[in-house]
């Protein structure tokens, strides 16, 4: 869908400069025009603001990530932002659902550091196989869990926490609490933020996944060799902040 092909450029060369906070999102119609005909899916009429790209860049600190993974990244303004955060040598590896997104990313979006994978961000193992890459530092999540089914969101966390390397931590926003409910289950409770600027405000949690992984056990299943099948408030509790 490339109907904003003279938008076409790559700002992700440009490392450490940060994109400016103008409140302008990127290819505003593709992204409307995709949430028209998917609205579930897409679950906004607008990509996030800078600020809130910001944000997410900042949490889930990219400097030291080789390999990162970003899910639903939209019509990109996100993946820029990502890039822009990344060493020179890491790979973003960006799983998009929407044809016409990933279209679009390809088009507009010139970085040897970008693989588009159109597919669903519950087979993030095959994604990774296909792309010969190694186990991601970093996962960032913009889809929106509340309009899907909660099997579906469920698979995808599972995704999430079977694919990311000891000491990876997930990143996800999102405008309502779902993602950190169904989270819960499957990391533990999350850090939380709040980002005011941005329509709706978002908030951002972010999951730290233990370096030694044999501490590292399933919630549910650490909380019933603490208690005997009781549930406990601590889970496994990997907070950073
Ligand atoms: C709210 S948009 C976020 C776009 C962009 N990251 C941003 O923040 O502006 C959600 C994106 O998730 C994608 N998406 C929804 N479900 C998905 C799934 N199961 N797998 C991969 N992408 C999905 C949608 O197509 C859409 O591009």
């Amino acid at each position: 869908m490339p109907d904003q092909s003279s938008e076409r450029h790559s700002d992700s060369h440009r490392p450490n400069e940060p994109r400016p906070l103008l409140p302008q999102p990127d290819h505003p119609i593709a992204f409307l025009k995709g949430f028209l005909e998917r609205p579930k899916q897409v679950g906004s009429i607008i990509p996030s603001s800078r600020w809130m790209e910001r944000r997410i860049t900042r949490t889930a600190e990219l400097a030291s990530a080789r390999v990162v993974i970003e899910l639903g990244p939209g019509t990109g303004g996100t993946t820029r932002a990502l890039l822009q955060a990344m060493r020179p040598d890491a790979r973003l590896l960006a799983i998009e659902i929407n044809p016409s997104f990933c279209d679009l990313l390809r088009e507009t979006i010139d970085d040897p550091r970008l693989i588009v994978h159109e597919g669903s961000a519950a087979e993030i193992q095959d994604a990774l196989t296909k792309h010969e890459l190694d186990a991601p530092d970093v996962v960032l999540s913009g889809i929106p869990f509340s309009t899907m089914p909660r099997s579906l969101g469920l698979a995808i966390l599972h995704s999430v926490r079977s694919s990311l390397k000891p000491g990876g931590r997930f990143v996800a926003y999102q405008f309502r609490d779902v993602v950190h409910t169904l989270g819960k289950r499957v990391f533990g409770p999350a850090s939380i933020q709040l980002e005011l600027f941005n329509v709706p405000p978002m908030r951002v949690y972010r999951w730290d996944i233990a370096a030694d992984i044999a501490a590292d056990i399933a919630p549910e299943k650490a909380s019933d060799r603490a208690t005997g099948g009781h549930a406990s408030p601590s889970g496994r509790g990997r907070r950073a902040r």
